[in-house]
């Protein structure tokens, strides 16, 4: 990738490029819980977005897209939504950048990688957070990881109009070899939990599906949350998110007078709690009783959070019945995107050749299987 990037680089435009890369994610367990101040399981993954940039000495940014071979230009004194996806992910991070105040020439930029699109697997913070780390070499900005990951996170809501939570550009920027991170994104405070899976391996399956509805979608369930959680204020004050809320509060305040909003908010409460059990599951390579926590989540975001579809469903309730498999769940914000399996290592080949098969026949779709191993967050490439 690093010299195909390069290669590409030196076609559109001209000089040496430095070339920078962020993964993509998974996430083990703790879905839906990062904008409720919850906790978060998530780990990088070796597929990543790469880009090749200069700096210019004029104001023009010219951009160009490896995947979609289409390109982009503006400058940076007009730097507003483009009616194309794909640059907003790029402009909407240098927006950021000048509204905290920096200043910044023009550039030249490819991007290119091999996270595929719509999977749930966060390419959209792994542009961010490969541009703004680039941004932040190449112009000497001199900001840390974490003024990174937030910079992204706000350029997704401003530039994709996804009010999404914080795990994905952190999880791509902090990510460790071999390790998942538990992050409480309340306090920001983090603990890296070595993968230790003893015979199973991870592996991915992609319904190549992502459903229209899945930003709009998403909003809303961040708003029914919060919906929830300022029902329960009116009798507990101190009460600032679903992080400081138990089953007797919602079961107390919120079930009788909102039960769609019931059903969201339990499913955030218990998934809480199902993550610091399940950390406490990976931290003893207790890979069977992990297994069965994903199963639970799958079934929390598919009957109560909604956020499931026919496709993901057809496959965890498949991959239920075998024993090699250990658990599995849909990934990342839902409606489309990959489940997540646990599968042991001398059963994954016979697996994916069958449920590959049943799934094309079901839904008359291809079934893309991918095995990953967690990887290093955002860095330097050497060209
Ligand atoms: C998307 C968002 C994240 C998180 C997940 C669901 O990936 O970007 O912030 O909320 O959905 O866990």
């Amino acid at each position: 990738m690093i010299k195909k990037i390069t290669t590409l680089y030196k076609e559109k435009f001209e000089g040496e490029p430095s070339v920078f890369r962020s993964p993509g994610r998974i996430n083990i367990l703790g879905e839906h819980t990062d904008y409720n101040e919850g906790f978060v399981l998530p780990a990088a993954i070796d597929k990543n977005i790469y880009v090749a940039i200069t700096k210019r000495s004029d104001d023009q940014i010219n951009l160009y897209a490896g995947d979609f071979n289409e390109n982009y230009s503006t400058d940076t004194s007009n730097i507003k939504p483009a009616p194309i996806q794909w640059p907003n992910y790029i402009l909407g991070v240098a927006d950021q950048l000048q509204k905290q105040g920096h200043t910044i020439t023009g550039f030249n930029l490819i991007i290119d990688g091999d996270i595929p699109i719509g999977a749930g697997l966060s390419s959209s913070a792994a542009v961010e957070c490969a541009v703004i780390y680039a941004l932040n070499e190449i112009f000497e900005l001199g900001l840390t990881r974490m003024q990174m990951v937030a910079l992204a996170q706000k350029a997704e809501h401003v530039f994709a109009g996804v009010n999404c939570g914080i795990m994905d550009q952190f999880a791509s920027m902090f990510g460790k070899k071999d390790h998942a991170i538990k992050l409480d994104c309340r306090s920001l405070h983090y603990e890296y939990v070595p993968i230790n899976l003893t015979g199973y391996k991870i592996v991915l399956l992609n319904t190549n599906v992502k459903h229209n509805l899945a930003a709009s979608a998403y909003n809303t369930r961040r708003e029914q949350c919060e919906t929830g959680v300022s029902i329960i204020q009116q009798n507990h004050p101190a009460v600032k998110s679903l992080r400081d809320v138990n089953m007797e509060m919602l079961k107390d305040y919120v079930e009788a007078v909102d039960p769609l909003v019931f059903r969201r908010c339990k499913y955030v409460v218990q998934e809480n709690e199902r993550l610091l059990d399940a950390c406490e599951h990976l931290k003893k390579a207790d890979i069977k009783a992990l297994g069965a926590k994903m199963y639970q989540t799958h079934s929390g975001l598919r009957y109560d959070y909604d956020v499931s579809c026919k496709e993901l469903d057809f496959l965890v309730d498949y991959v239920k019945q075998n024993a090699d498999v250990a658990g599995a769940r849909m990934v990342g914000g839902g409606f489309g995107g990959c489940t997540i399996n646990l599968v042991k290592e001398s059963a994954v080949e016979n697996l994916v050749a069958a449920i590959s098969e049943a799934y094309t026949q079901a839904m008359n779709l291809p079934l893309t299987a991918y095995q990953v191993s967690a990887e290093n967050g955002t860095a330097s490439c050497t060209i």
